[in-house]
């Protein structure tokens, strides 16, 4: 594709998507902070040639939004189905190869050879046709896939909600550095390698709800929010450690699970704990604080649901002097 055809392809873009409202409620703001200025800013038109690859990059790399919107759930999905299909029908690659300048915009073409499958899909596509790529982002819901598809090296947050995936094998997503989110929910997953998650420094946000999983992953140390709701875990499906070394765990969601006790030890740094539509029954005294030490406080931990479990929270007085709340449940 022509240089010249970009802004075409950006106005269109943009036009269509869910980001343009974004962009035009950022001109509306700068023209109601100064009419004068707002002369200069502009929305690229076609036939204007000033538009550089390296704005573009700015202006279509969605990682940006990701934090202003967060497409895990308070964006209206409508905005962004609306999106896919034109992203899906353009031709991709030629519209990568025209961006190709800018180092950190993904590739459809393995950035090394011998790179698995060429990034090829399981439907013997390209990842990235079969999903679609922005900026940093690969968004592969709804896409048919039995199998998480070969991802660009340049991955931070990954999409694959309401597929078929089935296990998640160990290669997966190995050498993604710089994954952050990893967002597999409503699937068919019954199990994840052990070392699946592995070298995964980057990684904040493991969300695998509503699948069929019995056991949870090792998990790696930057982990702040796990979502493993409405699944099949059992306590003994979670190992004794797996949380106490995680000290950047702030969101922990394992409620409509069947866990039989209070996963334990928890990290500090929790803030949320949702165990509800659990079966639990009973509690250590340490579930929360530390019986030894009375001037022990959880501060930040102020969230916990313990609601629908068959427990008689009156049962464990002492259980609670560290908390900033009591737990959300049956005290009678
Ligand atoms: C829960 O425990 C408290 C304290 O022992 C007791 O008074 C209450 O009857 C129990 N409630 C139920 C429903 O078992």
């Amino acid at each position: 594709m022509k240089l010249w055809a970009l802004p075409i392809l950006l106005a269109l873009l943009l036009q269509e998507a869910g980001p343009a409202s974004l962009l035009k409620k950022e001109r509306k703001r700068r023209e109601e902070q100064s009419p004068r200025e707002s002369e200069t800013y502009t929305l690229p038109h076609v036939g204007t040639d000033v538009l550089s690859p390296d704005d573009y990059h700015e202006i279509i790399d969605l990682s940006s939004y990701e934090e202003l919107t967060d497409y895990g759930g308070q964006l209206p999905e409508v905005e962004w189905s609306s999106m896919a299909p034109l992203a899906r029908t353009s031709p991709p690659q030629s519209s990568m190869s025209a961006r190709t300048p800018s180092p950190s915009l993904p590739v459809t073409r393995p950035t090394e050879p011998g790179l698995r499958h060429s990034l090829t899909s399981d439907h013997g596509l390209p990842t990235c046709l079969v999903c679609v790529c922005l900026g940093s982002s690969v968004y592969c819901d709804d896409a048919d896939l039995e199998d998480l598809p070969p991802l660009p090296r340049t991955t931070v947050y990954l999409y694959a909600r309401f597929n078929r995936i089935t296990h998640v094998r160990a290669g997966d997503f190995k050498g993604l550095t710089k994954l952050k989110r990893i967002d597999l929910s409503s699937n068919l997953i019954s199990s994840i390698d052990a070392d699946a998650l592995h070298l995964l420094p980057e990684l904040q946000d493991l969300i695998l709800s509503e699948n069929q999983l019995a056991a949870l992953p090792w998990l790696p140390r930057g982990i702040e929010l796990l979502d493993a709701r409405r699944n099949r875990l059992q306590s003994s499906g979670i190992q004794p450690e797996a949380f106490g070394a995680l000290e950047r765990l702030q969101f922990l969601y394992l409620a409509d699970n069947l866990l039989d006790s209070i996963p334990g030890p928890l990290p500090l740094s929790l803030r949320s704990l949702h165990l509800q539509n659990n079966k639990i029954k009973s509690m250590q005294r340490d579930a929360f604080c530390d019986p030894a030490e009375h001037r022990h406080t959880r501060r930040l931990l102020e969230d916990i649901r313990l609601d629908h479990n068959p427990i008689n929270l009156s049962l464990f007085p002492d259980a609670y002097f560290c908390l900033p709340r009591l737990p959300v449940g049956r005290f009678t």
